[in-house]
């Protein structure tokens, strides 16, 4: 299936072989990855890697996080979309099969709402398009702007639980009571 969601700063589409620069830009800054367990890429193998797990996602799970640009100046933004969890090794607060939504982005493109413009979209995608039941999320306790953002779209606070060796939070929104 071919992605294309806009909204009104923002386009997203699925990653590309191609994006491998883009890719590499993102994960390899500290910043970003600060409440992502501290481990930026160094490579451009792993950036590859990183596109290769996505591509496989779209095909096997048949979702995954889309490539967001900015529509003003064509550039890449970074990511955001769902992702479903799969298998123990992908185990979080006791879910092995679970829709989780996320968003990564360039710090330079950071507090223009970007994040929360994307992540509106893609769970509107998600219960409309695809008919999930119920969308996770979850964020590191420090992450002041990833929990708020959840908070923002309409997830609602679960519990707190263990990240490797950080505080977490857990949040959920279902079908049901999407846009009530
Ligand atoms: C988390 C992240 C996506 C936020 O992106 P962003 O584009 O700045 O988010 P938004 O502009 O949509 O901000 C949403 C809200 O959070 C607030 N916010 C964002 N970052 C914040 C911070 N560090 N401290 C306090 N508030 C913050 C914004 O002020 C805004 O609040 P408002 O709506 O009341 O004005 C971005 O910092 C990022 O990509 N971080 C690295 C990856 C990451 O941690 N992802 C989440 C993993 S769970």
């Amino acid at each position: 299936m071919e992605i294309h969601l806009e909204t009104e700063n923002l386009i997203l589409r699925k990653f590309q072989e191609n994006d491998v620069s883009h890719i590499f830009e993102l994960d390899s800054n500290a910043e970003v990855h600060k409440y992502l367990g501290n481990k930026p890429i160094s490579t451009y193998k792993q950036a590859e890697d990183i596109i290769t797990f996505f591509l496989e996602q779209y095909e096997q799970r048949k979702i995954g996080r889309f490539a967001a640009f900015e529509k003003s100046s064509g550039d890449f933004i970074g990511w955001s979309g769902l992702k479903l969890n799969s298998g123990e090794k992908e185990e979080l607060n006791g879910f092995t099969e679970f829709i989780d939504i996320g968003y990564r982005l360039i710090p330079k493109f950071w507090g223009k709402g970007y994040a929360t413009e994307s992540a509106v979209k893609c769970l509107d995608f998600g219960f409309r398009n695809m008919n999930y039941d119920i969308i996770y999320g979850a964020a590191e306790r420090g992450n002041i702007g990833s929990n708020k953002i959840l908070q923002k779209i309409g997830l609602k606070f679960v519990n707190d639980f263990a990240f490797e060796d950080k505080k977490a939070k857990w949040y959920e929104l279902s079908k049901l009571d999407y846009g009530k």
